[in-house]
Formats: structure tokens, C-alpha cells, sequence
């Protein structure tokens, strides 16, 4: 959803629609990250400064959702230069595999959960290629017919790549834990009732952890900020 979206939902003092590159993000202190079909681009060399920079934007006990298409092993290359995807859709797309999780831990984070949806994502694309054939005529007057076709090919594929376990769907969830290694869980988003509902204790002190500090403007107005990296724009709430 665009800034225009967020208006016409009454959504724009909770939340922001950048368009920008990750790496220009210059508020750090974040409650939470989401980093969605992203890590695609990243490429395997930088993915120690994609996480480190991820959890320097965190504050501790803050959480990091990176969700991505995988490999299913680590036998083949990162990259495949010479096929349809490739050439079509993902020029310079990289598909990692399980020592995601093992980098995530390398640039300091504890990795809580991790948890393959590769099922599900073949279940999401049969419905977008459904919806994509009941629009097949606004889709190419949109984008040509070439566009149209090349990414009903892809989907298509994708789902066939998903169903027999060519590819997968990975989300790890990593926190950057408190001081003195402060325990986190995965119970909901932010809020200080999620936390009390799932009986984590607070602090060893007993006292309840000292707000974070939050980045400027708007994010100080709220009780939580999170950042979601997602569709090439970020939305900084
Ligand atoms: C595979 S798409 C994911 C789209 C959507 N989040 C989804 O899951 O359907 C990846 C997006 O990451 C964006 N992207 C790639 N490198 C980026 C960077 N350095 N900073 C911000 N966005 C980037 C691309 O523009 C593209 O829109």
C-alpha cells in the first residue's frame, strides 16, 4: 500500500511509504523489522552487512522478520544465470539456503523460530495465477502482452518449483537480545500486554525494561516503530 493508501485508510499518522534504498534508512531503535523478498537481491557476499545493518536498526529485544525464497540445499550455485527467471523476471536474483540462519547468528542475533512455507507459497501462487487468468485482458492492456505472459510463465513455474521442493519459502525470526542476554518470545508485535499475556518477565531487576528510544518525527508520537522492507519501497512506522 502507497502513501495514497495509507491516507484514503486514515493510516497516515501510524504509518510511512518510502521509496528508497534499505541502506538510506537513518533511524535506528526500531521495535521490529520486517524484511519481505528482499534478501533475493542481496547477493551471498552481502548478506553479513545486510544483516549487520538490519540489527544495528534494532533496538535490544527488538525483532527481525526476513523472509525470502530458498534453496532447498546447498549443493547448487546461489545464483543460476542461464535460465527464464534469470533472463525475465530476477536479473541478478540470488536464491539463498540454511546458512541464512547461521549469518543471521553471525551478526548477533539469537534466532528464535524458523519455518518453511513452501506449501503454503505454491497455494498463493495457484490463486494469483487463477487471478491473473480472470484478468488476463486488463492485465495486458496494463502491460503488454509480453510482460503479462512472461509472468504468467513465472508463476506458473514458480508454483511447480515450490510443489516439488526445487524452491522454498523460509521466514526466520531473529531478536537482538537485551542486556545480559534478556530473553524474548514470539508472541505478538510490540505491546507491553502481548508481553505480560505470555508471561515473560520483564527484566531481572523485575522492572519493566526502559522505553527504547525511538527515531524522530512522527515515530516520537508512537508506542511502537517498525520497519518493513518490502515491493522496493519501505513503509517506517
Ligand atoms: C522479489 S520483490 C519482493 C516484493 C514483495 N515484497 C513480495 O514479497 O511480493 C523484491 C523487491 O526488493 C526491492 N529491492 C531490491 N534491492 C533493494 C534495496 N537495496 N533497497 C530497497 N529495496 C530493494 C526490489 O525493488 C523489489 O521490489
Amino acid at each position: 500500500m502507497g502513501s495514497a493508501g495509507h491516507r484514503r485508510r486514515g493510516l497516515s499518522d501510524l504509518a510511512q511509504v518510502r521509496h528508497l534504498d534499505y541502506r538510506n534508512v537513518t533511524e535506528t531503535g526500531f521495535d521490529a523489522v520486517s524484511s519481505i523478498g528482499l534478501t533475493e537481491h542481496i547477493g551471498k557476499t552481502q548478506l553479513p552487512g545486510y544483516f549487520g545493518f538490519l540489527y544495528s536498526k534494532l533496538r535490544p529485544e527488538g525483532r527481525l522478520l526476513n523472509h525470502c525464497i530458498t534453496r532447498p540445499d546447498n549443493t547448487g550455485p546461489a545464483r543460476v544465470t542461464d535460465g527464464f527467471i534469470y533472463r525475465y523476471v530476477f536479473p541478478d536474483g540470488e536464491l539463498e539456503a540454511g546458512y541464512l540462519v547461521s549469518l543471521m547468528h553471525d551478526a548477533g542475533f539469537e534466532v528464535r523460530h524458523s519455518e518453511n512455507l513452501r506449501e503454503h507459497y505454491a497455494r498463493t501462487l495457484a490463486g494469483w495465477c487463477a487471478n491473473l487468468e480472470a484478468h488476463w485482458d486488463e492485465a495486458v492492456a496494463e502491460v503488454g502482452d509480453g510482460t503479462a505472459r512472461v509472468w504468467r510463465l513465472y508463476m506458473a513455474g514458480s508454483r511447480l518449483g515450490f510443489e516439488r521442493n526445487q524452491i522454498q519459502l523460509h521466514q526466520v525470526l531473529g531478536v537482538r537480545l537485551g542486556e545480559a542476554g534478556s530473553p524474548a518470545c514470539r508472541c505478538g508485535p510490540t505491546g507491553s500486554r502481548q508481553r505480560q499475556a505470555c508471561g515473560r518477565p520483564q527484566s531481572r531487576t523485575g522492572r519493566a525494561p526502559a522505553r527504547p528510544p525511538v527515531a524522530s518525527g512522527n515515530h516520537e508520537r508512537q508506542s511502537s516503530a517498525w520497519l518493513r522492507l518490502s515491493l522496493g519501497s519501505h513503509t517506517v512506522s
